[in-house]
């Protein structure tokens, strides 16, 4: 007779209480900051990834929430926070301190960043596709051994930091797409290192609910043109490969405008529909000003 199949139980891990010192208690992100948040399924699982230890590389096109990912997480479990928004030649380093000449002497100064990875907190390498190749193997030996040795630390003697079990490290890019050109493309044995969160378009359903908590005052009548006019855009750049991304971040920019007593064709143009001549596309603004027409009939006179 086969054995009756069990299945495997899954574990369960607990919420920590952090401990936090208080001159990093202001790092920690303020709910201000998350007014307007809405959770998604993305949220869960970046949270998955840092509660277990993991490096999280959170990618996607640009205003898909990853830097405010990143925050929301750490506003969540009280984890003080620094963000570096990596560049080419960002060195890893330089961020554990500087030498300086005191009477003739060679002086080390720590930075609140060696503080920091010696407590419980989360620190965020931004847009690290910036960074160049050489600048990302020291990254490789923080995540391996999670300690790094600084060889001017300690007057020049050198000293080995160590992170706290409860930093988080942890990485957003925008990949290199056909929109987007910026960056470089990382080795696979930082990649290797990393778990990959994709993030996500917002969907219909979750940007009216955005935009409902950032703009309670809106009507519904209003709020479905401003979404209207967005779906279409959206599916024009895609139908027509215009090499633009919108994100809910122009459909925010929009209302704020418009809200703040700026007119229609103005908030539309400065919001959104002039990002074709800064990314040299002038031509695409037809395409565009035909889906704001299509929403808004008194656009049609413009
Ligand atoms: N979960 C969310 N709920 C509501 N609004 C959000 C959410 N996530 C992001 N936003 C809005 O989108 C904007 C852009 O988010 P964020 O800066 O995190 O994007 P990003 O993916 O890091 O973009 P980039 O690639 O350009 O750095 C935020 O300022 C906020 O207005
Ligand atoms: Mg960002």
């Amino acid at each position: 007779m086969p054995e009756p199949e069990v299945p495997t139980p899954k574990k369960v891990l607990a919420e920590k209480k952090h401990a936090i010192p208080p001159e990093l208690l202001p790092h920690i992100p303020i709910k201000e900051l998350f007014e307007g948040y809405i959770e998604r399924n993305v949220d869960k699982r970046l949270a998955r990834a840092y509660d277990l230890d993991k490096y999280p590389l959170t990618q996607g096109k640009q205003g898909t929430g990853k830097t405010l990912g990143h925050q929301y997480y750490a506003y969540k479990r009280g984890l003080p926070m620094f963000l570096f928004c990596c560049y080419e030649d960002f060195i890893l380093e330089k961020l554990f301190g500087d030498r300086t000449i005191k009477g003739g002497d060679v002086k080390f100064q720590e930075t609140e960043f060696t503080k920091a990875i010696q407590n419980p907190s989360l620190i965020l390498f931004d847009e690290i596709n910036a960074l160049s190749h050489a600048n990302t193997i020291q990254f490789n030996t923080l995540l391996q051994n999670r300690c790094l040795f600084i060889k001017d630390a300690e007057d020049g003697r050198g000293k080995v930091f160590r992170l706290h079990p409860d930093c988080h490290i942890g990485f957003a890019q925008n990949p290199k797409s056909r929109k987007y050109v910026g960056g470089n493309i990382r080795s696979s044995n930082f990649l290797g290192r990393c778990v990959h969160i994709t993030y996500p378009e917002f969907t219909k359903e979750q940007l009216d609910q955005a935009i409902i908590k950032r703009f309670p005052e809106l009507t519904k009548k209003d709020r479905d043109m401003f979404i209207a006019f967005y779906g279409g855009i959206v599916e024009t750049i895609e139908q027509g490969q215009i090499p633009i991304d919108v994100s809910i971040r122009q459909l925010i920019n929009i209302i704020d405008f418009w809200i703040h007593g700026a007119d229609l064709k103005e908030s539309l143009e400065d919001g959104l529909i002039c990002m074709t001549d800064s990314a040299s596309q002038p031509k695409s603004k037809d395409a565009l000003w035909r889906i704001a027409q299509a929403v808004w009939k008194e656009l049609m006179k413009k």
